[in-house]
């Protein structure tokens, strides 16, 4: 009993803590549904002081290609915690997505996106469906690393690597086990990209053996977004990759019933984020009909976070009970349902009124009940033995006939280098390369060891030195071969460290 009381004196000092929050207003419908936002939560008592920040469109547009303001980072610094709305991209100038940029330097690696529906109050075909989309936020192709390379091809690099695998695969088994869910589904192509999607679904499997209470599966990405679009009362939690998990989180959004009522976290080791899903919504802004829904979750989300878990409810209740007797905002709104068409002020005043009220048709808000911590271990690197036995060198040459290209690098030997293979967009062209195969500007030559023996389906390749590397490229620029780039090829402990090309 002693106990109890003082859990709850503690409890109550957490939840009337007056705690500061960057605040940033957002372009478009941003400042009318965080305003919303900030007014709900200051008649729930909350004890949130806003401390406002710059950025976005006006700071970009204001020549600060980041989009944000020297001071909001060290306001951000000072605070660990953003509340954002949404924000407005100038498109086709070249300014880097600043989403993008607060993800990356805050180190946000886990992108938190529960979707559930509210089915009969907003039109959805899934009346069953709850969904908590756990998306890699740092990696995969949104590290942005791009080159034009020759006059033909461009390309950007999909870099995958094993402490971000682990964290946030592991944060989605933690996340599962914390909040009662049941099972994880990973969501990858490694049948096509068997390092980097391959490494993602390797590490999974090996972490979800550590949770033998969860279950877990795994799916094609392809087809598992096509189940998740069409059966979404299967799914639990879906861990995935970046682009994955952007694609995958917008469509469950949407056949929710509106990208206007899902929240979102991003969550680091230090700094956190909340935001809404969607974005700054232009074709709607100044109109005050926006559903402030959206930033509403994304603020239970905050104050869960923050332990304010009572105050989170409360909220949450308020804003189900909102829903359920029909104040709806007109992107959800429905004749033979709805009670009455709301302005996004208006609706704000109506989740204020129900502060302290709980909803009769949807389960209420339970987060007082409090739920596991989630900690994520130091990532140890482990030893593995590393050897070079080969290069790719990336040849700009506007011939199309491989056969001229293959017979010239074949009497390229330096050092006991010697050609095995050219690709061209990723299938073997030469040596016995089908004729068919449309050939761009950008050849991939694989140079191996003399003594390796190559036969398929396992070659086996022999040590050569970084020493090889450098003379063969000196020679093949000698010979006026146009090199663009190299990929060294590694085997560690042994195992093949590249993918062998198509027919190879
Ligand atoms: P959007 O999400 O802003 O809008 C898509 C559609 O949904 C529009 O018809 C819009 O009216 C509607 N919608 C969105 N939120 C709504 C709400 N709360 N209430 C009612 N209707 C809502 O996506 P769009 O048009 O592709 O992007 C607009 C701008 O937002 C772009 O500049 C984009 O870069 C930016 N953006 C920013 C994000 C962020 O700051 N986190 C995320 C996504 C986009
Ligand atoms: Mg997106």
């Amino acid at each position: 009993m002693q106990n109890k009381v003082l859990e709850s004196k503690k409890r109550k000092v957490e939840e009337n803590k007056l705690v500061k929050v960057a605040v940033a207003q957002g372009d478009g419908i941003g400042p009318e549904i965080m305003q919303a936002t900030l007014n709900i939560m200051q008649a729930a008592d909350a004890g949130i002081e806003p401390e406002f920040i710059e950025l976005g469109e006006q700071v970009y547009l204001a020549g600060n290609s980041a989009g944000i303001q020297e001071r909001a980072w060290e306001v951000i610094n000072r605070n660990k915690v953003i509340f954002k709305a949404p924000i407005t991209t100038p498109q086709g100038k070249g300014f880097k997505s600043l989403n993008v940029t607060l993800r990356k330097s805050l180190g946000l690696f886990s992108n938190v996106r529960p979707v559930n529906s509210l089915h009969p109050y907003v039109h959805t075909h899934f009346p069953k469906m709850n969904v908590v989309i756990i998306r890699e936020n740092e990696e995969d192709l949104y590290a942005g690393i791009e080159h034009q390379q020759t006059e033909d091809v461009v390309q950007c690099l999909k870099l995958i690597t094993r402490p971000g695998c682990e964290r946030i695969v592991r944060y989605a088994f933690e996340y599962a086990k914390a909040y009662g869910r049941r099972k994880v589904t990973c969501m990858v192509k490694d049948n096509i990209m068997k390092l980097t999607d391959g490494l993602f679904h390797k590490v999974f499997l090996e972490i979800a053996q550590e949770y033998p209470t969860i279950q877990n599966n795994s799916q094609i990405i392809d087809i598992g977004s096509a189940k998740l679009a069409a059966h979404p009362e299967d799914y639990d939690v879906i861990v995935t990759s970046n682009l994955y998990g952007d694609i995958i989180s917008d469509i469950a959004a949407e056949i929710a019933g509106s990208v206007g009522m899902a929240g979102s976290a991003n969550i680091g080791t230090n700094v956190a984020m909340f935001e809404a899903i969607h974005g700054s919504a232009p074709d709607i802004a100044g109109k005050n009909i926006a559903n402030p829904s959206g930033l509403i979750n994304a603020a239970v989300m905050m104050l869960s976070h923050l332990g304010k878990l009572e105050t989170a409810d409360k909220i949450k209740n308020a804003w189900l009970t909102t829903i359920e007797e029909g104040y709806h905002t007109a992107d959800i709104y429905q004749k033979d349902i709805s009670t009455q068409k709301v302005s996004t002020t208006q609706f704000a005043e109506e989740v204020i009124k129900r502060l302290g009220k709980t909803p009769s048709f949807f389960p209420k808000s339970t987060l007082y009940k409090g739920s596991g911590s989630i900690t994520i271990p130091e990532y140890k690197r482990k030893q593995s033995k590393k050897e070079l036995v080969g290069v790719d060198v990336f040849i700009d040459w506007a011939g199309t006939d491989p056969q001229i290209i293959g017979n010239d690098l074949l009497e390229v030997r330096v050092y006991n280098l010697k050609l095995k293979m050219i690709t061209n967009r990723g299938v073997k062209v030469f040596p016995a390369g089908r004729k068919e195969t449309y050939c761009t500007d950008h050849w991939r030559c694989r140079f191996v060891s003399e003594k390796a023996v190559i036969n398929q389906p396992q070659p086996t390749y022999k040590p050569i030195n970084y020493e090889q590397v450098v003379a063969l490229l000196s020679q093949l620029n000698n010979d006026g071969f146009d090199v663009i780039k190299t990929e060294n090829l590694y085997e560690f402990d042994g195992k093949r460290g590249f993918s062998l090309g198509q027919g190879e």
